[in-house]
């Protein structure tokens, strides 16, 4: 594949850059083996043998994004029931919705496939999933996210403390044995194709710190070390679960998870809105990551993550659309709702900003478009420890791509509800187009989507 016109990446937070006319080409694994702009000498002998395809004015290719929170069965009641506190919800909605998919193979595919095909609509390449309890179940979404050709860590929910007694384990070593075999079973859903064609990983996932024994905790813990295997859970997320934990453990979550060593480089957690500076420095210094999912906190947490403190803290952080407590699948979405929620946080601040205790410097809290671009690209792929370069356009790393169309290049008309009033064209890419975007796009701009340098198509997936 080789490919000529703008390129937007964001290889640094904050960092949004446009890589205008440049040549790109993917080898036949997916990888990109060059990248420079298109005058360039080696681009010039490239282009000598080979014609490539062009991305038009007014169109860019830029990084798919990565979903680092979603919870696959909930996708089912998505957009409902979200006037309950989060523990209350969880018994009324959550536990059955996922109960059901475990009793009901076909409508597990079928939940999955839809989701799937939606993850490509809204240009998300990677997602860090949540399942439920039942091995099979789990496969199923295995292989459907690696036959729609997206990048998909899996998490076969492990519980064994449940409200609900027939939607759990029936004790911590039954839910380690079977936490062991789904790791063993995901891997095989690919094993048989290339290294590079292999899209679906295992993730040991303990819900959260209520529904599982420290026993089992301590074993998941030692698992994912013996084996070297990524760990997703919730963490400090809304005032009932802390209390829950507080009160049932004595201890919070952080302590509970860092005595069990699952707070390492392999572990995503999401949320962590309740985390202190202090607290988040112990984050950063276990290497744990954060799936950041601003419109979930919105409703269940009461308080916004301090997200800006995290990121100073050197924390890894991405976002996440924690479907169905968020209940959009749009990382589109979840960036704004980012900022919008960081800048509430910075209003409420007298006069915005605070001189930090140490000194003079000034904090601002807020974080701002280019910010948000980075954690649903780059960040979140970083977080997930994904192939060096991965999130980013450079040479070595994997094809993961969606192409945006912000205006037709014949017409100088903005693409679906992108509106100028004055033609874009002579101008060309400019940030401030590319913000215009990054605030009222939509699907409608969304013209192509790669992943390992293959075309993942959603119509094939309804
Ligand atoms: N904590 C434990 N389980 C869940 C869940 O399914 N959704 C959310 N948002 N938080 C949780
Ligand atoms: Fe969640």
């Amino acid at each position: 594949m080789l490919v000529k016109g703008d390129l937007v990446h964001c290889p640094k937070l904050g960092e949004v850059v446009v890589l205008r006319n440049h040549l790109l080409r993917v080898d036949s694994r997916g990888y990109i083996d060059h990248l420079a702009h298109s005058a360039h000498p080696e681009s010039l002998s490239i282009l000598m043998h080979e014609d490539p395809t062009i991305i038009p004015l007014g169109s860019f290719l830029m990084p798919t994004f990565c979903d680092l929170h979603l919870h696959a069965p909930q996708f089912m009641y998505q957009g409902t029931g979200l006037h309950l506190p989060l523990m209350e919800w969880l018994n009324e909605y959550a536990f059955k919705a996922e109960e059901s998919l475990d009793a009901d193979h076909q409508l597990a595919e079928s939940v999955y496939k839809r989701l799937a095909a939606r993850l490509i609509e809204h240009g998300t390449g990677a997602v860090l999933l949540f399942g439920t309890i039942k091995t099979e179940t789990n496969l199923i979404l295995a292989r459907v996210m690696q036959q729609a050709g997206i990048r998909a860590f899996v998490g076969k929910l492990s519980m064994d403390i449940s409200s609900r007694p027939t939607y759990v384990e029936s004790s911590a070593d039954a839910s380690l044995e079977a936490a062991r075999l789904f790791c063993d079973q995901c891997i095989d859903v690919s094993s048989s194709l290339s290294t590079h064609e292999r899209l679906v990983e295992p993730v040991i996932t303990p819900r959260f710190v209520p529904t599982c024994s420290n026993e089992l905790l301590a074993g998941l813990g030692a698992l994912s070390a013996e084996k070297d295997i990524r760990i997703q859970s919730h963490m400090a997320e809304s005032h009932d679960q802390v209390h829950h934990v507080l009160s049932e453990r004595g201890a919070d979550d952080m302590d509970v998870f860092a005595q069990c060593n699952l707070l390492t480089s392999r572990t995503v957690q999401a949320h962590c809105t309740f985390l202190t500076p202090p607290s988040l420095m112990r984050l950063a210094e276990t290497g744990t990551a954060v799936a950041h999912c601003p419109l979930s906190n919105a409703y269940f947490s009461a308080e916004p993550f301090r997200l800006r403190e995290a990121l100073d803290a050197g924390v890894r952080v991405g976002l996440g659309t924690d479907i169905a407590g968020g209940y959009s699948v749009d990382i589109m979405n979840a960036m704004r709702q980012a900022v919008a929620g960081s800048r509430m946080r910075e209003g409420a601040r007298i006069s915005g900003h605070y001189r930090a205790d140490s000194g003079q410097e000034i904090r601002v809290l807020s974080v701002d478009w280019k910010e948000a671009f980075y954690l649903a690209t780059k960040g979140g792929a970083e977080a997930l420890n994904l192939a060096k370069g991965s999130g980013s356009f450079v040479v070595g790393a994997p094809f993961d791509a969606q192409h945006i169309q912000v205006f037709d290049a014949a017409s100088g008309e903005g693409t679906g509800g992108i509106d100028f009033f004055r033609d874009p064209r002579p101008g060309g890419l400019t940030l401030e187009i590319l913000e215009k975007w990054w605030c009222v796009g939509d699907l409608r701009n969304r013209k192509g989507t790669w992943v390992q340098g293959k075309s993942v198509d959603s119509s094939s997936f309804h």
